[in-house]
């Protein structure tokens, strides 16, 4: 080519929890059986839909209205209804001209990063949901600004680090929240959730807070959407269905705005936002039309809370399971349905191995593990895969340099979910052990 083609943030966008896909696939060839335990889909990990939620659906479907292209912003009767959801609670108020509808959350990520100005950055967290880091890092052409989820701390934001990243840097803008996390599985206290909103009032910045797991919280924690203690500081909540019905096939999620008018360069920039999805014309008709019939059901607090009693009860056999091997750092998840196992530092080596039985599947993990750069806790991953067939992901393809892996909790089958726990302790000491 005669000139560079390439986006100069290309080299950011990576996507782990779907990588390893390929190698977990290429094993399952050569005779290993494979526990996806890698990607946060309910429906994909057995999740059964209910059927009353079908009857919504199907109901939907036999009307000719469900086939148009919805407003550029998103059907407006389902935007009222969040905006007056959204009022009856206190705290931010907002009409539906402050909703905008996306074609999944993925898709309003992309933009929100994506139709910021190249210099200006989000500092985000690390550990990072790699959708959100690698579409800032893409935006600027540069690594992602992060603040550090603690692990020593519950994996809690440690807001002194928050601001030093936001004083010495004053390239900083904005600041991501994920609130419950995706990968921790944390919850932060409303005090947590106050400082960083307190850091964005004092800084002059915008805040962005993904709440796409806000209705999934256990083990008795407590936590507040952001609409509650966002002050007058501009902000973006973010809210889909995703995860809660869950339909993450029909790519539907939203924003919030909450004081858009207050500062004009924010008001700009979100309506650069809302011209981008006009020049794309609108997002998915159909789950929108669905939404407010489904939370409205009479069901659907029961059906969420059986499956929320699942996630805290599975969360606790796999805190037991982990908790006491030397040399990982284990927190027990309180909410989503994710947790993140960090190994101390020095605890991996690049002489650990594990046995594996069948030889093209050990002959295959020795050529990945083979390249000098591959990061000490992909290493673990892989072997773990070939050992066992679990599918991880590595914790250091979250924007991080610490090494660990992040596992969900959504296989349904209690026996097999156990076994899997089980199975990982005994993989993890057994390779710690083995150099
Ligand atoms: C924190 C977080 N935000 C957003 C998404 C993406 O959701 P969507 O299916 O709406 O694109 C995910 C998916 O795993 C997530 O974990």
């Amino acid at each position: 080519m005669r000139t560079d083609i390439v986006h100069s943030g290309a080299g950011e966008l990576t996507y782990e929890i779907r990588n390893i896909v390929s190698v977990g696939e290429k094993l399952q060839q050569l005779g290993r059986k494979t526990y996806w335990e890698n990607i946060g889909d309910p429906v994909a990990k057995g999740e059964k839909i209910p059927t009353w939620m079908k009857e919504i659906v199907a109901e939907l479907v036999m009307e000719d209205a469900t086939y148009g292209y919805s407003p550029t912003r998103g059907m407006l009767e389902t935007r009222q209804f969040i905006a007056e959801r959204r009022n009856s609670r206190g705290g931010a108020q907002i009409d539906a001209n402050d909703i905008l509808f996306f074609n999944g959350l993925g898709d309003a990520i992309t933009k929100i990063f994506g139709f910021l100005r190249s210099t200006a950055r989000v500092v985000v967290p690390t550990p990072s949901y790699t959708t959100h880091s690698s579409a800032e890092a893409a935006h600027a052409g540069d690594r992602p600004v992060t603040y550090i989820l603690d692990p020593e701390n519950n994996w809690y934001p440690d807001l002194d680090d928050l601001e030093k990243r936001i004083k010495y840097n004053p390239a900083v803008a904005g600041i991501l929240i994920i609130n419950p996390d995706n990968p921790t599985g944390a919850v932060y206290p409303e005090a947590i959730l106050r400082g960083m909103i307190e850091l964005a009032r004092r800084y002059d910045l915008f805040v962005i807070c993904d709440e796409v797991y806000h209705n999934i919280v256990y083990n008795g924690k407590k936590t507040v959407p952001i609409s509650d203690i966002v002050g007058e500081v501009p902000a973006i909540a973010m809210r889909g269905i995703s995860k809660e019905m869950p339909w993450p096939g029909s790519r539907c999620g939203w924003i919030e705005v909450y004081n858009g008018h207050r500062d004009p360069m924010f008001e700009k920039y979100v309506q650069s936002i809302l011209n981008s999805k006009m020049v794309e014309v609108c997002s998915t008709t159909l789950p929108q039309r669905a939404y407010p019939r489904v939370v409205s059901h009479p069901e659907y607090g029961n059906y969420l809370a059986e499956r929320v009693e699942r996630y805290e009860k599975y969360s606790n056999i796999a805190y037991e399971a982990l908790k006491d091997i030397d040399g990982v750092l284990v927190n027990r998840t309180n909410g989503a349905f994710y947790m993140s196992v960090a190994f101390q530092e020095g605890a991996l080596t690049h002489g650990q191995i594990l046995e594996i039985d069948n030889s093209q599947v050990r002959a295959e993990i020795e050529r990945l593990v083979s390249p000098a750069n591959v990061s000490l806790d992909k290493r673990f991953v892989y072997y773990l895969l070939g050992a066992t067939g679990i599918c991880v992901v590595p914790l250091s393809s979250f924007a991080t340099s610490m090494q660990g892996f992040r596992i969900t909790l959504l296989e349904r089958d209690e026996a097999t979910f156990r076994m899997i726990f089980q199975t990982i302790a005994e993989n993890i000491r057994k390779y710690l052990a083995s150099a």
